[in-house]
């Protein structure tokens, strides 16, 4: 993969690198030489697929999923490279129709043809919230000590069984991908991101080149979808707030396609359900921008974020407008909760969620989330082998195929 480098302009907040959007050349640039593992020239860096493929061996995917059809799914497997590990983390139906069972079955014979290292479990099984809560990990947990819905929650198990299979990064893809290509492009730029990273604490976020949507019998592929346009905008206004110039470095506020190497993951707290990605960036800055507290600016351990933009469109199902309510609620939620947002883009933020609020009471919809409740703790807080032993003693809690 072929990308710019280094990227055109870096924002430098306390410990936290924030790089400005980075355009793919090449999505495949060739096996490499054989002497280097990557190839500089004056504007562009390239990985050859033998560094690609290094990093993907230590790279788990997380795919949450609930509900989607089966052939999305099979779609999305078949785009992530041989040498990652899959996890699946699903939170669909097992009555009347036993979806999960379903997507057991295929993922068990798509394996035997790939060859591909799969696992799969339930978010909802009730061995697993167990097990969260003999391991005192509540803020994962309901009222009735079962794993929460929402695909943050997926996201959480997906890093923790990353960690426990030894995994050094993880990323995360949707499972509702039309086009597998894409899928296999993310992953990449996953890849590309890590190798160009200096340092062990990494975030790479995808941004779309575009989003096609049809209509009157046209596609026409328009560059922002309907949130990641606003929680960019006010991400952008925290951080020229904090920086006291002007800025629009963050285009990747939403992207639900992004990784994080395993040393940042398991030290970060995660929000609940579709604000994870804004919170993710939120989060980085608070622990590390030397905001709050100043002795978190460490120089040693400083964080990386990297912007990348897809050559292949976005092409994904379309759940409808109250959807994309009530996840722009979320997002805006957490943006305005946090310790690091100043009041005057507080004020901003309130009036635009009061506007989503009437849209949707005209619509009758119940909006998620008025307060920090469902942060998750970092999962560096539960002991490794402890869970491992746990998950192993539940034997029919974690499908495992090709997997050792
Ligand atoms: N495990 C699990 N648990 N998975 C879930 C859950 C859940 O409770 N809810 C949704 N998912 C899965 C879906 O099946 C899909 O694969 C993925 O999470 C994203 O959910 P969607 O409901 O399809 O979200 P979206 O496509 O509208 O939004 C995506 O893009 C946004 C940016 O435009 C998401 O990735 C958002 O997080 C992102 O902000």
């Amino acid at each position: 993969m072929r990308l710019d480098f280094p990227p055109k302009y870096t924002e430098v907040i306390g410990a936290v690198k924030i790089h400005s959007l980075q355009k793919v050349y090449e999505i495949d640039s060739g096996y490499g030489t054989k002497t280097k593992n990557s190839q500089l020239n004056n504007s562009t860096i390239s990985f050859g697929n033998k560094k690609i493929s290094k990093i993907c061996n230590e790279m788990a995917i997380v795919i949450p999923v609930k509900n989607e059809k089966l052939s999305l799914l099979e779609g999305v497997l078949s785009g992530v490279p041989n040498e990652c590990l899959i996890i699946i983390v699903s939170n669909s139906q097992k009555t009347p129709v036993d979806r999960y069972s379903m997507e057991v079955e295929m993922v068990k014979q798509y394996s035997q043809f790939t060859n591909k290292r799969i696992a799969i479990v339930h978010q909802r099984d009730s061995n697993l919230g167990r097990i969260f809560h003999k391991l005192n990990y509540s803020s994962i947990l309901d009222n009735y000590s079962q794993i929460r819905s929402g695909k943050a929650e997926g996201m959480v198990i997906g890093i923790l069984l990353a960690k426990m299979h030894g995994m050094k990064y993880v990323g995360f893809v949707d499972s509702d991908n039309y086009f597998p290509g894409a899928v296999n492009e993310y992953v990449k730029i996953f890849a590309s991101g890590f190798a160009m990273s200096k340092s062990h604490l990494s975030n790479v976020r995808v941004c779309w080149r575009s989003k096609p949507k049809v209509a009157n019998n046209r596609v026409y592929f328009p560059r922002w979808g309907r949130i990641s346009e606003h929680s960019n905008k006010y991400l952008n206004d925290l951080i020229s707030y904090i920086t006291g110039f002007e800025r629009d470095i963050v285009t990747t506020g939403n992207a639900g396609e992004h990784a994080l190497s395993m040393s940042l993951a398991e030290n970060m707290d995660f929000s609940t359900g579709y604000s994870v990605e804004p919170y993710e960036l939120i989060n980085i800055l608070e622990k590390f921008g030397g905001i709050i507290n100043e002795t978190t600016n460490s120089t040693k351990d400083f964080v990386e974020v990297f912007q990348i933009e897809t050559r292949n469109p976005h092409f994904h199902e379309n759940k409808g407008d109250e959807h994309i309510t009530g996840m722009l609620y979320e997002s805006l939620n957490v943006i305005n909760n946090s310790k690091i947002c100043n009041t005057e883009i507080t004020k901003d933020i309130k009036n635009h969620m009061i506007m989503l609020q009437h849209k949707a009471n005209n619509g009758s919809i119940k909006l998620n989330g008025n307060n920090n409740d469902h942060i998750m703790a970092p999962i560096n807080t539960i002991p490794i082998d402890k869970f491992n032993e746990l998950v192993i003693d539940s034997p029919q809690l974690l499908h495992l195929f090709n997997v050792q």
